[in-house]
């Protein structure tokens, strides 16, 4: 799971053209986009080399179908770029294909428990919510990337599309038009809380599927996605 992430990161850096990560320049600021391809997709055929060698056929399935999720997610992505108008439901439907359904896969591998894999696909979805709110309050210091890097590449995540139906500026910058003070004026719209509200909401949800087992270990996971500065 931990070199699917990665995978994804590796190209995800490239198709967002992000500068840093984790507080280090991105593999393909270092090396170029064609170094960053080969080493995401090198850490990717990596992962399903390490699962083959476990003979865990529905191990492989899981992670397979996970992976299938991530790249259609990040298509749906690229076709809700520059487009404001993004319904929530389009959002939530993007966030679950590209985040929550990794989360659902590391629950499932871990224990074959499918309340296990629904605890882990809504701890995904509060935590990318909380990512989209990061990427336009976070500091460098504490995320490690560039904040407002949604809003430079016209991506609509819950803040960002919340905003723009309140503020034509915001709606324009999305739209791909001048950014100048559009982030500020994120926040007077309200649309940081609105979009907390829904983060919560997932963890609320999360916390709801589990039973007694490491009970204490994984509500903690859910408060930590939500109250996380980094
Ligand atoms: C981070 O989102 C990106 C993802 C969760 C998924 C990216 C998926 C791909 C690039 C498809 C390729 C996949 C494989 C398996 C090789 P973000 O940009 O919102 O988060 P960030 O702020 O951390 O960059
Ligand atoms: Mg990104």
């Amino acid at each position: 799971v931990e070199l699917v992430h990665m995978a994804s990161l590796v190209h995800d850096d490239l198709i967002d053209r992000a500068a840093l990560r984790r507080g280090h320049a991105t593999a393909w600021r270092t090396h170029g986009s064609v170094g960053a391809r080969a080493t995401g997709d090198y850490l990717f055929a990596r992962a399903f080399s390490e699962l083959a060698a476990s003979d865990d056929a529905e191990g492989v399935q899981i992670l397979a179908d996970a992976a299938l999720a991530l790249v259609r997610g990040e298509a749906l992505q690229h076709a809700q770029t520059h487009r404001p108008e993004t319904t929530v439901d389009e959002y939530l439907h993007r966030c679950s294909l590209k985040t929550a359904e990794l989360f659902r896969a590391a629950c499932l591998l871990a224990g074959r428990d499918p309340r296990l894999g629904e605890f882990g696909r809504a701890l995904g979805m509060a935590f990318q919510i909380t990512d989209d709110i990061l990427d336009c309050t976070g500091s460098t210091f504490e995320t490690g990337k560039v904040a407002g890097n949604d809003l430079r590449e016209g991506t609509p995540t819950l803040p960002l599309l919340l905003a723009a139906r309140e503020d034509e500026v915001v709606r324009a910058a999305l739209a791909g038009g001048p950014l100048d003070g559009a982030l500020i004026r994120v926040a007077g719209t309200g649309a940081f809380d609105a979009a907390r509200e829904v983060a919560l909401r997932y963890a609320a949800e999360a916390r709801s599927h589990l039973d007694g087992r490491y009970r204490p270990e994984l509500e903690a996971l859910t408060h930590i996605v939500v109250e996380r500065r980094n």
